[in-house]
């Protein structure tokens, strides 16, 4: 196969705001190991007043933008499952608020957290075609669940933005790809809800059907054996999903469990995740920008990615890493996205949880909280007005 398309360039961005699970627990009474050492999880991003998906996404596409210029990027794949209109795809206002050329075109795709793998996979499919245009695909979530219940330690937020090109500095993405479809409802929201709804328990062995189901469809088209991989990157609803979804892959394929060796090839794709929290389709690609920012050299290795969408589809594909690749990598400015964020107490987490934006209509002020680099400035005629902070 052709595996010279894939990642050129990746790039997260998160919210103003974090919530410490410690300070979760304090509140409602949960021994907090259950939330460090049970779910993996130890504080969640919280977006301010006055971001939202398009703030975040357009905040992880800027420093791609500004350092591979735009000519090239003739499309752009928006994933998300937190959509802030029916209609228009919310690639759109990121594209304004960038200065993109008139000359693109845009979309927006939905499937769970799945959906930027699909994303990811159609750009793939652009550049196959013509192979001197970019595409750009937007990975941004908002993990939002109802005070006092299961999930809400499992809330979290953030952008990831991936230009796909072909001759990429970071990742190669090979085929085949191995996919699985149930019809499920583990997790879903409709119209009408701010908040998800959940089947907990159910959606944990939703995933783990769906991981079996995807790694036997890519066997049975010719894969890589397991044994061949360094590391996989699984979507991490929270960080202890990887690592059990991968035991169960390992017992699938009556392979030894070895917690040592799971840790070895899942470790070092929790540490942002544990930290933002899940952001849907954002999250496993942050396991990948963890991975490569903070792992030895990973050069001509093979990574196994492991999307999951509630719902649900899968997908287990495998990519290579570049060699070279360290020198595009962004390391610093994810630790400095990552540790600027303000920390706030439970009464402000609540009053942020418990506010929505007036649907009226009317002339709305969005109150100035984000020290980002774009904010959701006002609400008129029920159009959302953004502008660079
Ligand atoms: N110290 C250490 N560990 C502790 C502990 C303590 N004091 N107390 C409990 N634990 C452990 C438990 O033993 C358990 O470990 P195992 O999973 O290994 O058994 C773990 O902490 C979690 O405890 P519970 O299972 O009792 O937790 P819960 O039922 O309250 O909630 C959850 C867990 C169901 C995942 C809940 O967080 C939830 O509903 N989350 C939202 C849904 C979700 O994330 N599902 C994941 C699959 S779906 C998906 O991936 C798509 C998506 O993004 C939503």
């Amino acid at each position: 196969g052709d595996f010279t398309i894939g990642i050129h360039d990746l790039s997260f961005a998160t919210t103003q705001f974090v919530l410490t699970h410690a300070t979760l627990a304090a509140y409602n009474g949960t021994p907090v190991g259950k939330y460090h050492a049970g779910i993996g999880q130890r504080s969640m991003s919280v977006p301010a007043a006055d971001e939202d998906v398009v703030t975040m996404a357009a905040a992880a596409v800027a420093p791609i933008v500004s350092r591979h210029g735009s000519d090239l990027i003739r499309t752009i794949v928006f994933a998300t499952e937190t959509s802030i209109d029916q209609a228009r795809a919310a690639g759109i206002p990121v594209h304004s608020l960038l200065g993109l050329p008139s000359a693109t075109r845009i979309v927006e795709l939905k499937q769970a957290c799945y959906g930027a793998t699909a994303a990811l996979q159609f750009a793939i499919g652009l550049v196959r075609r013509d192979r001197s245009q970019q595409v750009l695909v937007i990975a941004s979530d908002v993990s939002k669940y109802d005070l006092d219940t299961p999930g809400e330690a499992t809330q979290g937020a953030a952008a990831v933005a991936m230009l796909v090109s072909a001759d990429p500095a970071l990742v190669r993405i090979e085929d085949p790809s191995g996919v699985f479809t149930a019809d499920i409802m583990d997790f879903w929201r409709p119209n009408y809800r701010a908040t998800a709804l959940v089947d907990g328990k159910e959606s944990v062995s939703a995933y783990l059907q769906a991981v079996e189901g995807a790694w036997k469809d890519y066997a049975e088209q010719g894969g890589r054996r397991l044994d061949e991989f360094s590391a996989f990157c699984y979507h991490q609803p929270f960080t202890k999903m990887a690592y059990k979804a991968h035991r169960h892959l390992l017992q699938y394929c009556g392979s030894n469990i070895d917690e040592g060796e799971i840790t070895r090839v899942i470790g070092q794709t929790t540490a942002y995740n544990t930290v933002i929290g899940n952001s849907y389709t954002a999250s496993m690609y942050l396991g990948l920008a963890a991975l490569l920012d903070n792992a030895d050299d990973l050069s001509h290795q093979a990574i196994g990615f492991l999307s999951y969408g509630s719902g649900s589809v899968a997908e287990f594909f495998a990519g290579t890493v570049v060699p070279g690749y360290r020198s595009h990598l962004r390391r610093a400015a994810h630790h400095e996205v990552i540790v600027r964020r303000q920390e706030i107490d439970y009464a402000k987490y609540r009053e942020l949880h418990e506010q929505s934006l007036p649907v009226d209509g009317g002339d709305y002020r969005v109150p100035r909280e984000t020290t980002g680099p774009y904010r959701l400035a006002a609400l008129s005629g029920h159009k959302r007005i953004y502008e660079p902070r």
